[in-house]
């Protein structure tokens, strides 16, 4: 029988050297084709999670398993792993480090000792993705934030993952950006790409993901279907999150018989989508 789990965290610890604790037991499962948000205050460990993902820590308890497999991490098997499972840093200038896009996004794929053909029609095909091929001669340090975030990620989908991991990428976006980046997650969930993203933003996940992970002090404290986040008031409350402005409405709306009760609070959010593409055919 094939497994819907693509990655699984199973009781992860960490100790960072000088004694912090990165993750104290972390459970979680992250299901083949989901859409996946991971949310925890500053300090809760996610982005030690992320790193055990892909192997760059290795836990001192527990297991990480991706697709049924603890994670081997000989050189060879990390070389696998990095391959299925891409990670996008936060800060953009921890990732870029090549002088030009084309070549900075053909690092990856090169080291996976593709043939030059193969390497250049990936770069290329990820430099579209993400809109900016037209960059593909720009030096890096030219960009401006919002440019270079889509760079890492060309970089990391050029290695094709099954799963791609992304590091609180709305933080330091405009309005505009985050829409496009939005935008590049929705075709890369159409092709069957995995995703699993760290954000602060409870109404953004509450009207992106399929399934929410809350985390705090090292642990995942809940996880349910995005759609059920209105029962789990007293997990959010513990993880001193607010309930979506969404549900909050439906509520009142509801409750002003404005709305059925058996209307459910995140159909607003496709609502609201709906009436914002209406306006814009009218502008
Ligand atoms: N390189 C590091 N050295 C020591 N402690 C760290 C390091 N990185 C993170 N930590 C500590 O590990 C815990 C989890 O941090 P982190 O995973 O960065 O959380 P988040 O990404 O949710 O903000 C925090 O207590 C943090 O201070
Ligand atoms: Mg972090």
């Amino acid at each position: 029988m094939t497994t819907d789990v693509l990655l699984e965290f199973a009781d992860v610890a960490f100790r960072y050297p000088d004694g912090n604790a990165g993750l104290a037991g972390c459970s979680l499962t992250i299901a083949r084709g989901s859409r996946n948000a991971l949310i925890g205050a500053n300090g809760a460990g996610k982005t030690t999670l992320f790193q055990h993902a892909n192997g760059l820590l290795k836990p001192q308890q527990g297991v990480v398993r991706y697709a049924g497999q603890p994670v081997d991490y000989s050189r060879a098997g990390l070389r696998a792993l990095r391959s299925e499972v891409g990670l996008v840093f936060q800060n953009p200038d921890q990732q870029l480090f090549s002088a030009s896009v084309r070549e900075d996004v053909s690092f990856g794929p090169l080291n996976l000792g593709l043939d030059m053909a193969t390497v250049r029609e990936r770069v290329e095909q990820a430099l579209q993705a993400v809109s900016m091929a037209p960059f593909a001669d720009r030096p890096v340090h030219n960009l401006s934030f919002g440019q270079k975030k889509r760079v890492c990620i060309a970089g990391v989908l050029a290695m094709q993952p099954r799963l791609l991991i992304l590091d609180e990428p709305m933080a330091g976006l405009d309005h505009a950006m985050r829409a496009e980046l939005l935008a590049v997650l929705d075709g890369l969930h159409a092709q069957g790409i995995t995703l699993l993203l760290a954000t602060h933003d409870i109404d953004f996940a509450y009207r992106w993901a399929d399934r929410i992970h809350l985390i705090a002090g090292g642990r995942c404290t809940a996880a349910f279907d995005a759609a059920a986040l209105p029962e789990h008031a007293e997990a959010l409350a513990a993880a001193r999150l607010p309930m979506p402005g969404l549900v909050e409405l439906h509520r009142l709306l509801v409750a002003r018989k404005l709305l059925p009760t058996d209307s459910q609070p995140r159909a607003m959010g496709e609502l609201i989508s709906q009436l914002n593409a209406s306006e814009k055919d009218f502008q």
